[in-house]
């Protein structure tokens, strides 16, 4: 284990995470009991425990090299394989920057939703590639706001998932991760850079320490009135 991945596992909380799961939490104490839910792009499904109260089902096409929890349905979220109005909730967390027509998935997630139905989404405005090559966009607020309105849905509320203080601990996380330790990457394809390799080591140290350090301070203050947020989270009611 190195140094980096050490801290890591230890003492980087990431923020993140954190609220990921209180949004998730919020949402699913608001679902009446009996309500049937749908976790859109499920993934692993880590939110499903939250809504032991529904009845929960998950759709996800299931193509990325990672593992899955078994899907209630196994297709693309353009075509979900149910009736209109089927779902009392969907849950659409970290998917929509993976869709090459984001548009047409919205109105088919509007489609299985009953009327008066809520959806929790999030999405990213900042993190890097993943799950590639499924990776197509990243949000503004005022994209989220263009896109669920076209697709028939009525904002209830839009607000910064992470403060400020998250992204930051975030990109602090990417210098950590990212910049060369090797003494050897630096003297190719000139020797000059070589000079910097001290340099580059005590920012790469320093970088995981600052990571840990704001993702704390995330937690403990969110500002969200300078910056950029690394996510927004919204629930929409359909029409
Ligand atoms: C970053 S993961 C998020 C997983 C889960 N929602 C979570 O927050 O832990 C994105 C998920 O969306 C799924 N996905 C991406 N594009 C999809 C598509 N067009 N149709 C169905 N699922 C899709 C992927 O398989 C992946 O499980």
């Amino acid at each position: 284990m190195t140094f980096a991945s050490f801290i890591k596992r230890h003492f980087m909380t990431n923020s993140s995470r954190e609220y990921l799961a209180r949004y998730n939490r919020r949402f699913a104490t608001d679902a009446p009991p009996g309500s049937l839910v749908l976790d859109a792009g499920a993934g692993e499904q880590q939110y499903r425990p939250y809504f032991s109260h529904c009845n929960y089902e998950s759709a996800d096409f299931e193509m990325v090299d990672k593992p899955y929890a078994k899907s209630t349905y196994v297709c693309d979220l353009g075509s979900i394989p149910v009736e209109d109005g089927r779902f009392d909730r969907i849950i659409f967390n970290q998917v929509q920057e993976h869709l090459p027509d984001p548009l047409a998935v919205l109105r088919e997630l509007n489609r299985v939703l009953k009327p008066g139905g809520k959806l929790l989404c999030t999405a990213p405005l900042f993190y890097e590639e993943h799950e590639r090559p499924f990776d197509f966009y990243r949000y503004t607020q005022f994209a989220h706001r263009h896109l669920m309105e076209r697709a028939g849905f009525q904002i209830d509320w839009l607000e910064w998932m992470e403060g400020y203080f998250g992204t930051l601990g975030y990109q602090f996380q990417g210098m950590a991760q990212h910049i060369p330790a090797n003494p050897v990457r630096y003297l190719k394809p000139s020797f000059w850079p070589i000079f910097f390799w001290p340099f580059a080591l005590f920012v790469k140290a320093s970088a995981v320490l600052l990571a840990a350090s704001f993702y704390r301070l995330d937690l403990a203050m969110k500002i969200t009135d300078r910056g950029y947020p690394k996510n927004y989270a919204l629930v929409v009611t359909k029409n």
